[in-house]
């Protein structure tokens, strides 16, 4: 570290400890603000709390100071929402208030300080986004003229494991080409485009970029920087590093994707509604003027993170769960023989039929919450919860993986057991119908993807477990599902190699 920008930095913390007595000294107005850990000058909780505020460990602070409490971490202030009625008066009753999104100095840089849709600030940008990304995105009619693709590629998928010469002995990394399946998905839709293989050098490349975007985004290594931004020339090389990744990403997205599409749309062919691929409805955005280039990229790079990772890192917990409960993996796949028969491959609509299949999912969605913070959300003025007063622009994490494994709401919430979707809580559904169940959100700024994620969550874990007797390899007995948690993320850490033993019909 450099000698002169470190005294700087000494310096600088000084005159902020100063200021930020005075200030506190100065400002009359008295808030009755949550409970939570004393915070001390410049630092605020940050050195109590620590880097690391996961689901769990925020599980932890809220079981000390309730429902809702207030973290200040450096000069942001974090209020974390523990309790179903909380949750409902955040993300329903006062949603407009607390409807819009905070970033951090990382966040920044990747949405291009909110030219994107998910990352935005609520009002006219986001509604605008939102409404131009429905049609294409996130409606029926797209989930009957994509699931067709979907299932083609689950369906490439048992092939490929079938023929793998390892997987029904050694076993095989099933996320690897589960995570091919993904992109495939996704990307017939956005541009009618697909991957052969996972060698395919594109593919590589934008797997690479993906990936390295979402590790520098949700881990917690920069926070420092973002707590305190005086220590913020120290974070100069990390965010180079993302700015780099960031212009890459979008670069690649543009000219291996977007000018292809811009070059079709110039042709007749294109004019057909029918052959219009999500991007195509896009660009016509951009051509009216409703939008600009740079949110079109930013369309594409949400996309790329917002409904890739997070179905994968599902499908991945999912079946490390079926692995790891036997009898639930044989009670699923006896639904799917009794209900399709043996060897009939599950496709969407079958979904309705397959009750325990839904169950399964309920439940991973459940315990293995791939947003299990949802996004974090902002209010731009100073609000009430709780009957505490929220400071303007403070960041508003919904603990919604406690408020679905409190043991106060849920029967032994750290069991994996499918069966409480069709006895205790058989009302609760995955759209947020009841607020101790909200995997994808619920309100203005709950996951439109939703729509998508289910139906290809129940094919691919359908034709999967359809298919295959699927094990833990050779000599261990269970999959380590040790939980990476992230700024809002979680996902496994280890990815399993699984066995995959092929039905005979
Ligand atoms: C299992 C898969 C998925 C899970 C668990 C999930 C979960 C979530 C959650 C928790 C949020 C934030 C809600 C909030 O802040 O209140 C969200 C937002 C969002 N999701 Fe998903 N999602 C999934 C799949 C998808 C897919 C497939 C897409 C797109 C095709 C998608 C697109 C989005 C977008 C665009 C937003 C931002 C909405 C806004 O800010 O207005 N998601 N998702």
């Amino acid at each position: 570290m450099d000698l002169l920008l470190l005294e700087k930095a000494l310096l600088g913390l000084f005159a902020a400890v100063v200021l930020s007595i005075a200030v506190s000294k100065l400002r009359g107005k008295k808030l009755r603000l949550p409970p939570g850990p004393l915070p001390v000058p410049v630092f605020g909780n940050w050195l109590q709390v620590g880097d690391d505020l996961n689901h769990r460990n925020l599980t932890a602070l809220a079981r000390k100071f309730g429902e809702v409490l207030l973290l200040r971490m450096g000069q942001r202030n974090l209020v974390v929402v523990s309790s179903p009625s909380l949750a409902r008066d955040v993300l329903h009753t006062h949603g407009v208030e607390f409807g819009s999104r905070t970033r951090n100095v990382v966040f920044d840089i990747f949405t291009g300080e909110g030219q994107d849709m998910v990352f935005t600030v609520y009002g006219e940008h986001w509604r605008k986004m939102r409404r131009i990304m429905t049609v294409p995105f996130f409606t029926n009619k797209v989930v009957g003229q994509y699931r067709f693709g979907w299932e083609d590629e689950a369906g490439r998928v048992v092939d490929d494991v079938r023929s793998h010469p390892k997987a029904a002995s050694e076993g095989i990394v099933l996320r690897r080409r589960l995570q091919l399946m993904m992109y495939n998905n996704m990307y017939r839709i956005m541009f009618d485009r697909r991957f052969e293989s996972e060698d395919d050098p594109l593919f590589v490349k934008l797997k690479a970029l993906n990936g390295e975007r979402s590790r520098l985004a949700q881990s917690f290594e920069y926070n420092y920087g973002d707590f305190i931004p005086i220590l913020r020339p120290f974070l100069r090389g990390y965010l180079r590093l993302c700015k780099q990744v960031k212009d890459r990403r979008l670069q690649l997205f543009k000219d291996y994707f977007l000018e292809e599409r811009k070059k079709l749309a110039s042709t007749k062919a294109a004019d057909n509604a029918s052959l219009k691929c999500a991007i195509d409805h896009i660009l016509d955005a951009e051509k009216k003027g409703e939008i600009n280039e740079d949110n079109v990229l930013y369309i594409v790079e949400n996309i790329n993170v917002a409904a890739i990772e997070t179905t994968l890192w599902s499908i991945e917990w999912g079946i490390a769960e079926l692995v790891n409960h036997p009898k639930v993996q044989q009670k699923l796949r006896n639904e799917l023989d009794t209900v399709l028969g043996p060897g009939v491959q599950i496709t969407e609509p079958d979904m309705h039929r397959l009750p325990y299949l839904q169950a399964v999912i309920k439940e991973t969605l459940r315990l293995r919450m791939a947003i299990p913070l949802l996004v974090p959300h902002m209010n731009l003025h100073e609000a009430k919860l709780g009957g505490y007063d929220i400071p303007a622009e403070s960041k508003i994490l919904v603990n919604a993986w406690w408020l679905a494994n409190n043991p106060e709401h849920w029967k032994n919430p750290e069991e994996f057991r499918p069966e409480r979707f069709l006895e205790e809580e058989a009302k609760v559904e995955a759209n947020g119908n009841d607020f101790k169940y909200i995997p994808f959100g619920v309100g203005r700024r709950s996951c439109p993807g939703i729509i998508l994620a289910l139906p290809i969550l129940g094919i691919t874990i359908g034709r999967l477990v359809q298919n295959f007797e699927l094990l833990p390899p050779p000599g261990q007995d269970k999959l380590d599902t040790t939980e990476k948690g992230g700024q809002f993320s979680l996902h496994i850490l280890k990815h399993s190699t699984i066995v995959a033993k092929p039905r005979v019909f």
